[in-house]
């Protein structure tokens, strides 16, 4: 239970605990976390994980505009705390999560103020979990200094990461490739340039950590860079220094703020399996509790769209002989979610504003004019009362202060017409031609969207986003989102497709901030533009990704045309898209993946979908082929379930032949095993009903 000191012990014991560093033990004991603040006044900390050191001490604080300097420190004691509970999620991978950490807070006063006014007040709060360690600064003072927005401007923001191991690292993009959606790549740490987080280390087969940040509000996105080169005496040669590398306003500053103010938490994963990065739920953890009183509206569930047409040229976005978003097109996209059992029906280029280079900076998008062929009112109403909704497009070309402008107005027209989930876009590397998407004016934005939808009932997917941080425990409305390479890119990037290696790293890095709308499924990899670009992959494999990327919002990609009649598609029609569990069976980053996702306890099954009890399995491995024996010891011991497995068919090959699919069924239970053989970038899914 959450204990707190009442303030007058906890004064005292400041005033008594005044030695320069504290030790801080996760529930488990397995991580330990010393903070100190040394002579010279330097606050740092260092992290150890059964005894060996994985942290070495690293350096903390701030450099302001004003000269402040947040970095040299008089210690003013520690305090301690630690709490337990479990929470539910109204969706998630897992339905009941446990939030268990001891808690240790550095209370400090800087030592170079400014010339006027009180020092502020500097707290570093560190919590250690069994499966990492989190921290984060409070800063605050007694008077008015700094309380207008912007009276505090953080220049630069100290943070290290010191290792002692020039550990191999998977990294994502960084401010220099738009978007976040290049290819994540292995490289030692010293070599990384800036890089986004998460960032996944592989220290060895049995110890693997991730940097990330959670509950991102009013700050600018974390990178890190490397500090090279790192000759600190005493330490091993291979130390690597990781430095916090903040995304800057156009003014080179990097967060405009007030006292008091409290920043992200910097977050480091721990584990001695690549799964468990996976199945951390830590950082949810350190995000604010849902503050939507009723989540009754928030419906996780499987959507279409029409959307690659547009990508594949057979559509256009705007209006014209090849509009895609027509009405009698989109009545039978609806038609097509009604009887295979999708929630929604996604529908770009139905407003306004598509003409031309539609990212130009001006108020050309109109959010709530639909093209004179899409009769919005009959389309909604035609789809409500086939139990399916319109997912409405917004997409900005980058121009903020027009989608602002209008989304008040957008959202409750939405929400009139039983719109329930918006999918938003910002097509153009810089907000309104000036500021980063990863900055704090991006961060800022996409919360103001999310808080608005919240109003109006709407669901979020958020395209061309900034990396999530666990804020959907706050806002649960905020489903999911892109900030990856998704499979837009098999279908126009000249240079080919996603290598096969793609989805089987996505999981363990960008998959750690959370849901992604990479949009899987497509069963027909045949391009007219460009005849080599497509799906680098089986159809076994692309069925498997519904299952292993995970998103609420889950997407199954290709024209209906090209879905109609897919025996394939019966997996997808019946798999759910939030779950009670979900465990990480076997995995390699960069190599293979093989996971079991447990159906809710409180699953109300549709159409195909299997009841509470049941599994879905799924693996998928890059462009080697594989063979798993699968022990199902996951299931119940005194049950029998229906195994049907959507496997690689013979001859199939990502290159030379992706189609073959098998699907076969087999009674199974808890001593059974499956033999499965995935072909070169091939996959295979499963789903175990219980009988
Ligand atoms: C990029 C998005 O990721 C894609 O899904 C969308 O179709 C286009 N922008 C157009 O908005
Ligand atoms: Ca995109």
């Amino acid at each position: 239970m959450k204990h707190v000191l009442p303030i007058l012990v906890a004064a005292c014991l400041l005033a008594a605990c005044t030695r320069p560093a504290a030790v801080l033990r996760s529930p488990d004991g397995q991580i330990t976390l010393t903070a100190t603040v040394d002579a010279d006044g330097t606050a740092s900390y260092s992290a150890a994980y059964r005894g060996e050191t994985v942290i070495l001490p690293s350096h903390l604080g701030f450099l302001l505009q004003d000269g402040t300097d947040l970095s040299r420190f008089r210690l003013a004691g520690f305090s301690r705390d630690s709490h337990d509970d479990t929470w539910e999620q109204p969706w998630g991978e897992r339905r009941l999560v446990r939030n268990h950490y001891n808690e240790l807070t550095m209370h400090l006063t800087p030592t170079n103020s400014p010339t006027e006014g009180e020092p502020c007040r500097v707290n570093i709060v560190f919590r250690a979990f069994d499966d990492g360690i989190a921290f984060r600064y409070e800063v605050s003072n007694s008077l008015p200094y700094g309380e207008e927005r912007g009276g505090v401007v953080i220049t630069d923001e100290l943070t290290e990461f010191r290792l002692p191991w020039n550990a191999e690292a998977w990294s994502g993009p960084t401010n220099h490739t738009n978007f976040l959606e290049a290819l994540w790549t292995k490289s030692p740490l010293s070599e990384k340039d800036t890089v986004a987080t998460p960032l996944t280390i592989e220290v060895r087969d049995d110890l693997y950590m991730a940097i990330h940040e959670a509950n991102l509000t009013d700050y600018a996105s974390l990178d890190i860079a490397p500090l090279k080169p790192d000759f600190a005496a005493a330490e091993p040669s291979s130390a690597v220094t990781l430095k916090a590398a903040l995304v800057p306003w156009s003014d080179g500053t990097l967060v405009k703020t007030r006292l008091p103010f409290v920043s992200p938490w910097r977050t480091l994963l721990i584990a001695d399996k690549p799964g468990d990065l996976i199945t951390s739920y830590m950082e949810l953890n350190l995000n604010e509790p849902c503050r939507i009183n009723n989540t009754a509206w928030i419906e996780p569930g499987r959507y279409i769209g029409i959307w690659w047409g547009m990508h594949m040229k057979d559509y256009t976005w705007e209006i014209g002989p090849k509009h895609g978003a027509t009405t009698a097109n989109t009545m039978r996209y609806i038609d097509f979610a009604a009887a295979h059992g999708f929630k929604g029906v996604l529908v770009e280029g139905w407003n306004k504003g598509w003409e031309g280079d539609w990212t130009r900076i001006d108020d050309h998008f109109k959010y709530t004019e639909a093209y004179p062929d899409y009769d919005i009112d009959s389309l909604c109403r035609y789809a409500r009362e086939r139990g399916v909704r319109i997912i409405a497009h917004t997409e900005t070309g980058g121009a903020v202060e027009n989608f602002e402008q209008q989304m008040d107005s957008a959202f409750a027209f939405y929400h009139r017409l039983g719109i329930n989930a918006v999918k938003t876009g910002y097509v153009n590397p810089k907000h309104d031609g000036r500021e980063w998407q990863r900055s704090q004016y991006g961060v800022e934005h996409y919360r103001r969207v999310v808080e608005t939808a919240a109003r109006y009932e709407i669901m979020i997917d958020n395209h061309e986003p900034a990396m999530p941080t666990g804020l959907r425990r706050t806002w649960p409305n905020l489903m999911t989102g892109e900030g990856v390479r998704g499979q837009e890119w098999n279908a126009w990037n000249a240079s080919g497709g996603n290598p096969p290696y793609h989805t089987c790293v996505l999981p363990f890095t960008r998959g750690l901030a959370g849901p992604m709308d990479f949009t899987p499924v497509i069963f027909n990899f045949t391009n007219k533009v460009l005849p080599d670009v497509h799906p680098e992959s089986t159809i076994a494999k692309q069925l498997a990704e519904f299952l292993i990327l995970y998103s609420p919002l889950q997407m199954a990609a290709d024209m209906i045309e090209n879905m109609e009649g897919q025996p394939g598609l019966s997996f997808v029609e019946s798999c759910p898209t939030t779950w009670e569990e979900t465990r990480v069976l076997s995995a390699k980053i960069g190599e293979y993946i093989l996971e079991a996702r447990k159906v809710r306890d409180d699953w109300q099954p549709q159409g195909s979908e299997p009841g509470p009890g049941s599994w879905f399995v799924a693996g998928i491995t890059n462009e080697e082929a594989r063979k798993f024996t699968l022990p199902l010891d996951f299931l119940d011991d005194d049950a029998t379930y229906t195994a049907t497995i959507y496997s690689d068919g013979t001859g199939a090959d990502y290159q030379a032949n992706p189609y073959p699919l098998d699907i076969t069924t087999r009674t199974v239970n808890s001593r059974s095993f499956l033999d499965l053989h995935l072909a070169r970038s091939g996959g295979v899914a499963i789903r175990i009903a219980k009988q």
